[in-house]
């Protein structure tokens, strides 16, 4: 449907088809590589993000760096991050179905363009959108799905390690799975 990374932004930039339209002070439309081979999903802008417009720039933001450091990963340079939700939902809840069957498409165009080889779902409602509705993802975390050819892997919300450290050394682990599954099947990222 949309032939360039600039006319899917340009039209993206404005939309109105849900009612967190209403309430965003900038819309998050992605940041990274856009020719990257590995893309990372969350779940929607919280208030840092709303803010300056850019997905995980926050506290949670932060600790995803970390770890994507850890493996070699860097959003300057070798991946694309971008959210379900591209607008901020009030208070922080969790987007309602309907705002996310609204706004989804934005994300197929912008997976269609990048056409990644690894997509990293990050957090519950992005492994249960993206994925399979029936990931739990305290148990599922670290296994890699394939689904016409892209591997698909969950793990959990850098906001859901800052409330529990103790989770932290499991999602390191599925980082290196991440990094191993890399190595295997990608040409350019490293
Ligand atoms: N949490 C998300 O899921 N996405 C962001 O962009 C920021 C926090």
């Amino acid at each position: 449907m949309f032939n360039s990374w600039e006319s899917l932004k340009n039209n993206c930039i404005n939309c109105t088809k849900c009612d967190l339209c209403k309430t965003r002070t900038n819309l998050v439309f992605g940041y990274g590589n856009e020719n990257a081979e590995v893309m990372f999903i969350g779940e929607g802008p919280g208030e840092q993000e709303d803010l300056q417009g850019k997905p995980f720039v926050g506290r949670s933001g932060k600790l995803l760096d970390s770890m994507l450091s850890e493996i070699g990963l860097n959003r300057e340079k070798n991946i694309y991050i971008a959210n379900i939700v591209k607008c901020r939902p009030p208070k922080n809840r969790d987007p309602l179905p309907i705002e996310q069957e609204l706004c989804i498409d934005w994300l197929r165009n912008q997976f269609k363009l990048l056409s990644p080889k690894i997509v990293v779902a990050v957090g519950r409602i992005a492994s249960m959108k993206i994925i399979d509705e029936n990931i739990k993802i305290t148990r599922d975390h670290g296994t890699f799905y394939k689904k016409k050819g892209i591997w698909f892997m969950p793990t959990i919300h850098p906001a859901a390690i800052l409330r529990n450290m103790n989770q932290k050394p499991s999602v390191e682990q599925d980082f290196q799975k991440l990094k191993n599954k890399i190595l295997e099947i990608c040409s350019n990222t490293y």
